[in-house]
């Protein structure tokens, strides 16, 4: 297939502003500075500086290297390392599949709470009833009972959801190369707004003073180092075949070395912005202790209460929590699209499907799958899917392709492709050799233990485990997994039945793709 037919980033600059548009989502709003509350501050900054560096750059560039060689999605370019190496593929699609399910109704929930920032109006001065409004509007019971109850206001936010989603990809790059400056300017525009805000209230001081200056003492807690790895890791967005998708619409002369350099120092800065947004702001209206406690489901509650303290009046109040809402919708936007979007393109790819159709089925089908997490158990299902994705999956298929990529195959050639065009900056080979061969696999592995150590330690990582059910676990946390992990097998067994009618694969090897 012709680069054309698959699609084409515009200019080098699309596909970093795609990338990073990718890259920075709510986990940048929420998680990044809920972790440095969590860790001392600066001291969690460092240690993500180092992960960058040790992990997520190296792993980085190396998905988009092996999407620009192999031309293909997840699934095409890993088989066309080794056909042995598809099934990781088809773990990181699926596993992306079940991610977009979620992460679109927690983009529903946003624009819910952004057309419904009106109401913060008349609850200015009553944080507590702020509080509630997220729960009255989604009507969660946040345990895994009340499957009937349905709230259509959500409902209705996510059609508008997955339609805003499907209109960002429905053309794949053609759509996504006109989309991808907004998708990242205007979160950038809104955040540096919120960030004058912030240093102007009260308190302001002692907010980055707690966020910049490290606590060295801090460094001897391996929960930390943790929290510093997978945050890197969910925050560059590899191991779900976006970026390995998004590498593959890149031309021969892209640096890639330098590129992903760019993508990953963007996504830092971003994340600290959102932090010197969010410490401010909560230390301004003095609720600095439940910083650490923002989170998924955490924030709708916690962020009101501080939209409704933030001025005496009610309609500045209403209009600043418009804005907040309205970057957090622009922050997700481009994470949820490029997850759809690498699913997609591993489909077409494999199948020789038409990639709009592609996208379009795509996006219905998981529409109606993320409609179940909008019923009044579906917060519960949302968090149990959402561990183990992030917890147990994300990092066995991180194992498993930097096991196959690292052992099973030549890492010289993958630095050979990212070195290619690169003059300023070359990616040096005991750098990237250490990253993918050992630093990242054992890494991986403490992690994966540990989360399954936490696991049955009871509470579960959120720690929330008891008012979930064990169906929930069976079916949302192992079942979902099982999914995931024998997809490749089942693809195999159904490739093999079509090619009786006549399906033929066809797979690039490495050496045979063009240059
Ligand atoms: N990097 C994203 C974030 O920080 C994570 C993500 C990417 C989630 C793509 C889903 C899809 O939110």
């Amino acid at each position: 297939m012709s680069t054309s037919s698959r699609g084409a980033w515009a200019s080098r600059s699309t596909f970093i502003l795609a990338s990073v548009s990718s890259a920075v989502g709510l986990g940048n709003a929420w998680r990044f500075p809920a972790l440095c509350a969590k860790h001392g501050g600066g001291t969690f900054l460092f240690v993500y500086l180092l992960a960058i560096l040790a992990m997520g750059l190296p792993l980085l560039m190396m998905e988009i290297a092996i999407g620009r060689r192999m031309r293909g999605g997840a699934v095409t370019a890993l088989g066309g390392l080794n056909r042995k190496f598809e099934p990781i593929g088809w773990a990181a699609t699926s596993n992306a599949f079940f991610i977009g399910t979620y992460y679109a109704v927690v983009f529903a929930w946003v624009i819910l709470m952004m057309l419904n920032s009106w109401q913060f109006a008349p609850l200015t001065g009553t944080p507590a009833a702020a509080g509630e409004l997220w729960t009255d509007l989604t009507r969660t019971t946040a345990t895994t009972s009340g499957y009937h109850i349905i709230s259509w206001p959500t409902v209705g936010c996510l059609l508008l959801a997955w339609a805003c989603i499907w209109l960002c990809i429905r053309k794949g790059t053609d759509t996504i190369n006109k989309v991808a400056k907004y998708t990242v300017s205007l979160p950038v525009l809104c955040l540096l707004v919120m960030a004058v805000k912030g240093v102007t209230m009260p308190r302001a001081g002692e907010a980055l003073l707690q966020l910049f200056v490290p606590e060295w003492a801090e460094l001897a807690d391996p929960k930390l180092w943790i929290d510093a790895f997978s945050q890197v890791f969910y925050s560059l967005s590899v191991m779900m075949a976006i970026m390995v998708a998004y590498g593959s619409f890149l031309d021969r002369d892209s640096n890639i070395a330098v590129d992903a350099a760019i993508i990953a120092l963007a996504d830092l800065f971003i994340s600290i912005l959102a932090s010197v947004v969010m410490f401010t702001t909560m230390y301004g209206t003095g609720l600095s202790d439940k910083v650490a406690s923002l989170g998924m489901g955490a924030t709708f509650k916690v962020y009101p209460t501080a939209i409704v303290s933030l001025t005496e009046s009610g309609v500045i109040n209403a209009l600043f929590g418009f804005v907040f809402f309205f970057c957090l919708f622009t922050l997700a936007l481009g994470s949820a699209f490029s997850i759809l979007e690498g699913v997609s393109t591993a489909f077409a790819d494999k199948f020789h499907l038409s990639k709009t159709r592609c996208t379009a089925v795509l996006c219905a089908v998981s529409g109606v799958i993320s409609l179940f997490f909008t019923c009044g158990a579906g917060l519960a299902w949302l968090d149990v899917v959402d561990n183990w994705c992030n917890s147990f999956n994300l990092i066995l298929i991180g194992i498993l392709e930097t096991l196959a990529i690292g052992w099973g195959f030549k890492t010289a050639k993958v630095l050979k492709e990212i070195n290619r065009n690169t003059k300023s900056f070359r990616m040096p080979a005991w750098w990237f050799n250490t990253a993918v061969k050992v630093l990242s696999p054992l890494l991986l592995c403490l992690f994966f233990v540990w989360n399954l150590v936490t696991l049955f330690q009871g509470g579960g990582i959120y720690g929330a485990a008891d008012n979930y059910s064990l169906l929930s676990n069976l079916v949302g946390g192992w079942g979902m997994m099982a999914v995931v992990f024998l997809s490749g097998f089942a693809v195999r067994l159904i490739v093999r039945h079509k090619a009786k009618s006549g399906f033929a694969e066809t797979q690039t090897a490495w050496d045979d793709a063009e240059e």
